[in-house]
């Protein structure tokens, strides 16, 4: 929903998250100024809104550098990685925008994501870290716990609570982080709603992402976030459909479950739904989600 239209029912009664939290999630621009100037760390990003700027902004921050529309981007629509810079011109057309993002090429071990929540009390539980790990730039898998070390985990949700005070965020909100190859953290975005990589917690956690979005801006207390088994997420796609429906059988077969949002057309890189595995373990849980997804393909 555009900011605007938030901002004009807020004058009526309360929304959740205010139209300021969207306005700054909205534009790339502002969402990396603004957390940058909270003293968060971002990775380095020009505004351009030619193909001067963006030819000039490529020379500063070298290549690879990724290129992003400031607004209506999700599941890597709108962005490109820049090779060299005799792509400019043309990915520049290829944008259609008049305002985009040019960042660095972030080196990284692993991407994580923090859900949070908050309630206008201020009360704050969180999930996670999640890591994940994605494809062409879309979301593939999801597990829970991170694997990671206690130092990197609590860093993240460090970060990830200090977004959500200095927005001053009442709701639910995911904070997609890189951990990069030198072990800093940065923020590479902020989604200000329950996140696909928290759909795990639907199955894994006493209170599920959607549960806690509803308690917070109800304005009631957060529910228990605790997770009751380690949990792989995968998405499915609507490259799985290829002419024919998955093999659902197959799939319902193993022990993992199949949530499937309704869509009614599956198309290339679209997501239709998801597949969650729980485990004594986030190997056996990711091993398994994948090899039921795969099992999709078995006709
Ligand atoms: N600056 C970057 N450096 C390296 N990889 C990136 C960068 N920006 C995006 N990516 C990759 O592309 C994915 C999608 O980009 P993101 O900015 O999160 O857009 P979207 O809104 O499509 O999720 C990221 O999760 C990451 O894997
Ligand atoms: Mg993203």
């Amino acid at each position: 929903m555009p900011a605007e239209v938030t901002d004009c029912i807020q004058k009526h009664c309360p929304v959740h998250p205010s139209g300021s939290v969207l306005a700054v999630a909205q534009n790339r621009i502002r969402e990396k100024s603004t957390l940058r100037d909270a003293g968060l760390a971002v990775p380095e990003f020009r505004e351009v809104t030619s193909a001067e700027q963006l030819r000039s902004a490529v020379s500063e921050l070298g290549t690879p550098s990724v290129v992003k529309t400031a607004s209506s981007g999700y599941d890597g629509k709108g962005q490109a990685v820049i090779h060299d810079p005799d792509q400019v011109d043309e990915i520049w057309t290829s944008l259609a925008t008049d305002q985009a993002i040019l960042e660095q090429f972030v080196e990284f071990d692993c991407e994580l994501s923090v859900v949070g929540a908050r309630n206008s009390l201020g009360e704050f539980v969180h999930y996670g870290p999640f890591r994940n790990s994605h494809t062409d730039h879309i979301l593939d898998v999801t597990v829970c716990p991170s694997g990671l070390s206690d130092d990197v985990n609590e860093r993240a949700v460090d970060v990830a609570r200090r977004v959500f005070e200095c927005l001053d965020v009442v709701g639910v909100l995911c904070v997609e982080l890189f951990v990069t190859t030198d072990g800093r953290i940065l923020i590479n975005e902020i989604a200000p709603r329950p996140h696909n990589s928290g759909h795990l917690t639907i199955d894994a956690h006493k209170t599920c992402q959607f549960e806690q979005q509803v308690r917070a801006i109800c304005g009631l207390p957060l529910g228990n976030a605790e997770q009751h088994a380690d949990a792989a997420m995968a998405n499915i796609l609507g490259d799985l459909w290829n002419e024919s429906e998955p093999h659902w059988p197959a799939l319902l077969a193993s022990d993992v479950k199949l949530h499937l949002y309704g869509k009614a057309e599956a198309r290339p890189g679209r997501k239709m739904g998801h597949i969650t595995a729980l485990a004594d373990s986030i190997e056996d849980a990711d091993k398994n989600v994948r090899a039921a997804r795969e099992s999709l393909l078995n006709k």
